[in-house]
């Protein structure tokens, strides 16, 4: 089916269980049965960003830390023990090259585990950065471009971080080699449904492998925690809204790997497990050292612990034991 703009945008503000079963069936079909899972690692809640909207930008005051090396590996042989295909290593934006150099060596370390597969998720760094961390032997990289209006985008960040640079890193990770992710949050202030139509069209546009994407949840203390505006709707209805999101773009784009997010649990327990009903298929259980967890706080009421429920869902995959996106499989490697 083509996906044209106005369509979208009424399968956004009417899509229902017809849509989701539609979604679901897809999902199957294309990508398989079992969802997989993708531990992840908070590794830092450092960042030298400010994005106004989360709870550990730069002027936040939280206490910060960074995981050693072994408490990282001994996330990953937890994730090895319960099987999970791949992990996510995710922190702030840093640059410094002792961070650069950490995050290398750890990779390195992963990688001659022979364990999962690994995923970073470590916002905007050179092409040589990424090069480097490629060359360790990271394989996907997750980039949100938190939404693909530029106007939007300038209201929602500091007058210092740039669109056009949110581009550019996509493109140098493509460029790269990895399978790269984006994706977006759903009601934010001064969102439109056209406005998130248009950012579904330019995934299918940049021809994305996986995406992640969330409802906006509201962060104490942040600048835009202090904006209650009425384009935004209620926390349930960005919810409801973020699952058309999942179940459009599975319909749109149907071999990508698509993420059901913590940031839909924090909603309620079920919205995560609705959402790998009509079209997501990765769950990422939070697998950092728990004691830390308290610190990693993008938004308000953020859950911990991994749904016994989501366990279930993921069957072996014999196929595709590591769960790589069956798009970059296509595109990259002629296969299937
Ligand atoms: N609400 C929802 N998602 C958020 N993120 C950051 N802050 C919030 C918030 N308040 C998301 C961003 C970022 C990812 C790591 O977390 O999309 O890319
Ligand atoms: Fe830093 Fe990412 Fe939070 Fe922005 S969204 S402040 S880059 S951790």
């Amino acid at each position: 089916m083509e996906f044209t703009f106005e369509h979208i945008v009424s399968l956004l503000r009417g899509g229902g269980e017809e849509l989701f079963a539609e979604a679901d069936r897809v999902r199957r079909l294309t990508v398989g049965d079992g969802i997989h899972l993708r531990g992840l690692i908070e590794y830092t809640n450092i960042c030298h960003k400010n994005c106004l909207y989360c709870g550990i930008r730069r002027d936040s005051r939280v206490a910060r830390y960074t995981l050693t090396d072994d408490q990282v590996i001994a996330s990953v042989r937890y994730a090895v023990e319960q099987g999970f295909g791949s992990v996510v290593i995710q922190g702030g934006e840093i640059c410094a090259e002792a961070h650069v150099e950490a995050i290398e060596r750890i990779v390195r370390r992963i990688s001659g585990m022979d364990g999962p597969a690994v995923v970073l998720s470590l916002g905007e760094q050179t092409a040589g950065t990424y090069r480097r961390w490629f060359d360790a032997g990271a394989s996907r990289y997750l980039l949100r471009i938190e939404s693909s209006d530029p106007a939007l985008y300038a209201r929602i960040h500091p007058a210092d971080h740039s669109f056009d640079r949110r581009l550019e890193a996509l493109r140098d990770l493509r460029r790269t080699g990895y399978e790269v992710g984006t994706g977006v949050m759903i009601g934010l202030p001064w969102q439109s449904v056209e406005s998130l139509a248009h950012d579904l069209l330019f995934m299918r546009k940049f021809d994305i492998d996986m995406c992640g994407m969330g409802p906006y949840l509201e962060c104490d203390g942040t600048p835009l925690a202090s904006f209650a505006h009425e384009t935004q709707g209620s926390q349930q209805w960005r919810g409801e809204l973020t699952l058309r999101m999942i179940a459009i773009l599975r319909l749109m784009m149907p071999d990508i790997n698509i993420a059901s997010t913590t940031a839909l649990q924090a909603i309620s327990p079920d919205m995560r497990l609705r959402g790998l009903s009509c079209g997501a298929n990765v769950a990422m259980p939070n697998i950092s050292p728990s004691e830390l967890r308290a610190n990693y706080v993008l938004y308000d009421n953020k859950p911990v612990g991994i749904d016994p429920r989501i366990l279930e869902m993921a069957r072996p995959n014999g196929v595709n034991p590591r769960g790589r996106s069956m798009r970059f499989m296509r595109r990259e490697c002629n296969v299937i």
